[in-house]
């Protein structure tokens, strides 16, 4: 490949080339441009985003599988470490963690395999824990309070946009994703029907979003509720999550919500 040419008046100084063949090198592979450029480590993670890592493993918390910052911890320093996680990923694994497996990746080449665990690896465990935990800090002391029939509803996130009736996109997608994949079983608008339980009975009784994504991610096969990994991420379950919750606590009406 040609190396882009180098123009003598360039203001950015002996670095500048350097930059320049990366991304050029991103633009011919398609769609690298950050990752490439910010070096190896960002390499690995956009392995992660074109595989199906992030709909079971977040970077500093638990999902279905652990977080890649405790699994950092867990190896630093530990020879051969590599080779064991890159079989791991390869093969698929159980019991290091709990009794949910993770299932083999048989399309991953030695060389993704050897970049996406070198990112892993690469997390730094103490930083992104205390992030993740002002992260969630900040999100616990942020509350929104809504009256419903004259008494008050605490939640952890804005069923409403500012200032009206029309709810957050993030309800809205909720919604939509209920209404299109988990209506089948669980009832039109979060109603609930004769096949699955009704899941705004399971807010009420305490189901967190993290308890839900859980559930959502593994499936419990033997009695029909299908495995959403590899088809969601967590995001949208918590979207999914925000619309039953704001079904449960009679915030939203059935039908489409006001957007
Ligand atoms: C369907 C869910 C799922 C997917 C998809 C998934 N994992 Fe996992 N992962 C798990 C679970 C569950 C464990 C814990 C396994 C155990 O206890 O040994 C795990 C464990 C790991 C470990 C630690 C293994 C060990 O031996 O300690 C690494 C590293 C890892 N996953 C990386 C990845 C990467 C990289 C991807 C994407 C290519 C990925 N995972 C995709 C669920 C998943
Ligand atoms: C093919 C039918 C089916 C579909 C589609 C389905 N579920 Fe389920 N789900 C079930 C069944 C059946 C159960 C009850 C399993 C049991 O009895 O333990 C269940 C249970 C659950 C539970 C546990 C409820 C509790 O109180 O323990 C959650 C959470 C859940 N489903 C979420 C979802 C979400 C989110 C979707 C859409 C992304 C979805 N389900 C789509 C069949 C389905």
């Amino acid at each position: 490949m040609d190396r882009p040419v180098i123009r003598p008046s360039t203001p950015f100084g002996p670095r500048r080339p350097l930059l320049c063949a990366a991304t050029a090198l991103a633009l011919v592979t398609g769609g690298l441009s950050a990752a490439a450029a910010a070096g190896p480590a960002t390499v690995g993670e956009q392995v992660a985003k074109n595989s199906d890592c992030f709909s079971c493993h977040a970077v500093d918390h638990r999902v279905v599988g652990p977080a890649f910052d405790a699994v950092a911890a867990k190896y630093a320093g530990k020879p051969g470490a590599k080779t064991l996680l890159m079989n791991a990923v390869k093969n698929g694994h159980v019991g290091t963690w709990g009794q949910i497996p993770m299932p083999a990746h048989p399309k991953l080449s030695p060389q993704q395999l050897d970049e996406v665990i070198t990112w892993v690896l690469s997390l730094k465990p103490a930083a992104s824990a205390k992030s993740g935990a002002a992260a969630a800090t900040a999100a616990a002391a942020k509350t929104y309070s809504y009256q419903v029939e004259g008494k008050p509803v605490l939640l952890n996130f804005p069923v409403f946009q500012a200032g009206g009736k029309k709810v957050t996109p993030a309800v809205f997608r909720g919604f939509e994703l209920f209404n299109s994949y988990c209506f089948r079983c669980h009832g039109v608008d979060a109603t609930g029907s004769e096949y699955a339980p009704d899941l705004r009975k399971s807010v009420i009784n305490g189901m967190t979003e993290a308890k839900m994504t859980d559930i959502a991610m593994t499936g419990i096969k033997a009695k029909g509720m299908p495995s959403w990994a590899g088809f969601f991420d967590p995001k949208q379950l918590g979207e999914i999550y925000q619309y039953v919750a704001a079904r449960a606590y009679k915030l939203v009406d059935e039908g489409t919500p006001p957007q």
